[in-house]
């Protein structure tokens, strides 16, 4: 048996633009992408004999069968490697939100990846394992990179890039959650007022100018929400201002707020008052 135990971070989108909806169904993006250090904690055991089995403790709410992209992960290395592993035991502990546009799914999925990469075929190339992980989820390959990244196509078309310099973020979860699926399709004839700067961004960060990332932050997604998601998602980027913000948006097809702030200390706090109107807020910093 060989066992392995990796952190998971959490996503958020600084810019998110749809382009346009393809032929396959799917919308072409341009999506700047950081990785956070909020984080799942994923175990990999191989040799245990059996299939695939996933354990998500103290969450009896989550899937554990092949709905759980960790599961799908497992299964398309094995498929792809030629390996079953001798069988598979994956413990996901969560504490990124669910259902909340910050890739939780995508980053245990990933990490699953990794694990196995590690474990059983460590010769095989690393843009191989990004493929692989095309084949369980949009925002997979970006997962298994990390880091900071231009993401286009499907989101599987990957360009490293400068991340945000070092910064506090207040993350702010309101209590409803989104899917993407019903989101995308929501967006299917809007024509938007305001895209985002992607260019401005890059130009930014890669001048390691915080304040000016902050001032480029857009997720089109924003203008897909009902009314009544739209109070609660404006209503934490005013708060996440009016404590310090340098800057807020909407994270992937959301509902989750984020807000960057110059130092930690004030993010902290922020996110101490934040928590009484919307618990599940977290601090974080760019990995
Ligand atoms: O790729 P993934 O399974 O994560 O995508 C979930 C759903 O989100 C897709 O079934 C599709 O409805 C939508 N999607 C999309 N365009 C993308 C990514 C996802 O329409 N680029």
């Amino acid at each position: 048996m060989q066992s392995l135990t990796l952190a998971a971070p959490a996503k958020i989108n600084l810019t998110l633009d749809i382009l346009g909806r393809r032929p396959d169904g799917y919308h072409e993006l341009r999506m700047a992408m950081q990785s956070v250090s909020l984080c799942d904690t994923v175990t990999v055991e191989t040799g245990v004999g059996g299939g695939i089995a996933v354990e998500t403790p103290g969450r009896a709410d989550l899937p554990v069968g092949p709905e759980n992209l960790a599961w799908k992960a497992a299964a398309a290395f094995a498929q792809a490697v030629g390996d079953d592993c001798g069988g598979v035991r994956i413990t996901v502990n969560k504490r990124i939100p669910v259902c909340a546009g910050l890739a939780g799914g995508s980053a245990d999925a990933a990490a699953v990846l990794r694990a196995l990469h590690a474990l059983r075929a460590p010769e095989t190339e690393r843009e191989a394992l990004e493929h692989i992980g095309e084949r369980v989820g949009s925002d997979v390959p970006f997962c298994v990179r990390g880091g900071a990244a231009l993401a286009e196509g499907r989101g599987e078309r990957l360009q490293t890039w400068q991340g945000l310099p070092p910064c506090g973020i207040v993350l702010c979860k309101p209590a409803f959650g989104l899917s993407t699926p019903e989101l995308f399709r929501r967006t299917d004839g809007i024509s938007f007022a305001v895209r985002p700067d992607t260019e401005g961004l890059r130009r930014a960060l890669a001048n390691g100018d915080l304040r000016a990332a902050a001032g480029k932050l857009c997720n089109v997604f924003e203008a897909a929400l009902s009314p009544e998601e739209g109070a609660e998602v404006a209503r934490l980027r005013r708060a996440l201002m009016s404590l310090g913000a340098l800057g807020t948006a909407m994270s992937g097809s959301g509902p989750t707020v984020f807000g960057l702030f110059e130092h930690d200390v004030a993010a902290v706090a922020a996110a101490e008052i934040l928590k009484k109107s919307c618990p599940e807020t977290f601090f974080a910093t760019p990995l």
